[in-house]
C-alpha cells in the first residue's frame, strides 16, 4: 500500500517518524462523493486505519494518534453520534485480540468519561487488556479538546500553587508538559 510504501522508505533513509497523528476527516466526503450515507464512509474510515495501525506496528513506529472523535463532534446530530459510537465499540471488539497479539498498546486521551457507558466500557477493556504490551502504542482520542487538555492542565497547576506545593518558578516547558494527558 501507499502508506506502507512511504514509511518503509523513510526508514530507508533514516527518518522514520517516533509518533504519527492522524486526522480521520473526509469520510463523509468520501461517502458523498460516491452517493453513499456518510456512515459507509465512516465504515471506509475504519478500514484505512486498520491497514495503517497494522504498517505503523511492522515498520516500528512508536505511536500512532488517532483523532477520532473531537469534542465538538458531540453537537453532530444523534444518530450520527450515536452511530459513530457503535462503530467504536464494534471495531475494538472485533480488532482487540488482533492488537494484542501484534504487542499494541491501546492508550487515549480526552475525556472519556462522557462515552456511553458500553463504549466506555469497551474502550477500556481494550486499554487493559493491553497496558503490558510493548510495541505500538495506539493513542485513540475521544471526545478531545487540544483547549481543555491545556485548560486541565492549567487548572491541576493551579490547584497545585494554590495549596502551596509547587512554586511559580518551577513552571518550565518540561513541567507544563508533564501536567498534559499524552505524559505517561
Ligand atoms: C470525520 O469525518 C470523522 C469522524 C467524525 C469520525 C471518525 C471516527 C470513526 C470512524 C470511529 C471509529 C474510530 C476508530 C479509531 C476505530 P467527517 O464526517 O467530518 O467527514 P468530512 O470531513 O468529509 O465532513
Amino acid at each position: 500500500s501507499k502508506c506502507e510504501k512511504l514509511l518503509a522508505e523513510a526508514r530507508e533513509a533514516g527518518n522514520l517518524p517516533r509518533h504519527i497523528a492522524i486526522i480521520m476527516d473526509g469520510n463523509g466526503r468520501w461517502a458523498k462523493e460516491r452517493g453513499m450515507p456518510r456512515i459507509a464512509g465512516h465504515n471506509q474510515g475504519v478500514k484505512s486505519v486498520k491497514e495503517i495501525v497494522e504498517v505503523c506496528g511492522e515498520i516500528g513506529v512508536e505511536a500512532l494518534t488517532l483523532y477520532a472523535f473531537s469534542q465538538e463532534n458531540w453537537k453532530r446530530p444523534t444518530w450520527e453520534v450515536s452511530a459513530l459510537m457503535k462503530l467504536l465499540m464494534r471495531t475494538i471488539h472485533n480488532e482487540i485480540d488482533n492488537l494484542n497479539s501484534k504487542n499494541v498498546r491501546v492508550k487515549t486521551i480526552g475525556h472519556i468519561e462522557l462515552l456511553p457507558p458500553e463504549t466506555l466500557k469497551q474502550v477500556q477493556s481494550a486499554i487493559d487488556i493491553t497496558k503490558n504490551n510493548t510495541g505500538l502504542v495506539l493513542n485513540l482520542a475521544l471526545s478531545y479538546s487540544s483547549r481543555i487538555e491545556i485548560m486541565d492542565a492549567v487548572k491541576k497547576i493551579a490547584k497545585n500553587i494554590s495549596q502551596k506545593s509547587i512554586s511559580i518558578e518551577k513552571i518550565d516547558e518540561e513541567f507544563f508538559s508533564k501536567s498534559l494527558d499524552t505524559w505517561d
